[in-house]
């Protein structure tokens, strides 16, 4: 979904529930990505996806570097101190492609803990 914001045209990366009607596209959260393309977090919640761990071949979960410009935010940090994410850039790309191939998306903070999400543009 292409949107006016401030006078630059973005696109919507819209975050709904897994399970949603079909049809129903209209999102309770969006994706704030930064002008490098690189995903950052949605607006209540950090962001992380399953990617196929190129060493064991498992599936493991990413999240966004601080460096691509987002909260330092503590469910955050204590799913990757736990081990439970691992941080690797996430581009708009990389993430309407684990969309588009079925892998899961989940967002997470401390009071709503992890819920999964479906992305929706
Ligand atoms: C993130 O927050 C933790 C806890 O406050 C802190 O130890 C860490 O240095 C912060 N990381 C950055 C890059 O600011």
């Amino acid at each position: 979904m292409m949107m006016s914001v401030l006078g630059l045209n973005i696109t919507i990366l819209g975050l709904g529930p897994v399970g949603a009607p079909m049809g129903d596209n209209v999102p309770f959260d969006v994706i704030m990505y930064n002008e490098d393309d690189e995903v950052m977090e949605a607006t209540i919640a950090n962001v992380a996806i399953e990617v196929r761990s190129p060493e064991s071949g498992t599936m493991e979960w990413i999240t966004p570097p601080l460096s691509s410009g987002l909260l330092n935010g503590t469910m955050r940090r204590k799913l990757l101190e736990s081990g439970e994410l691992k941080e690797q850039v996430i581009t708009v790309t990389d993430l309407k492609k684990a969309a588009a191939e079925g892998r899961r998306i989940k967002c997470f903070n401390s009071v709503r803990k992890e819920y999964p999400v479906t992305l929706k543009c």
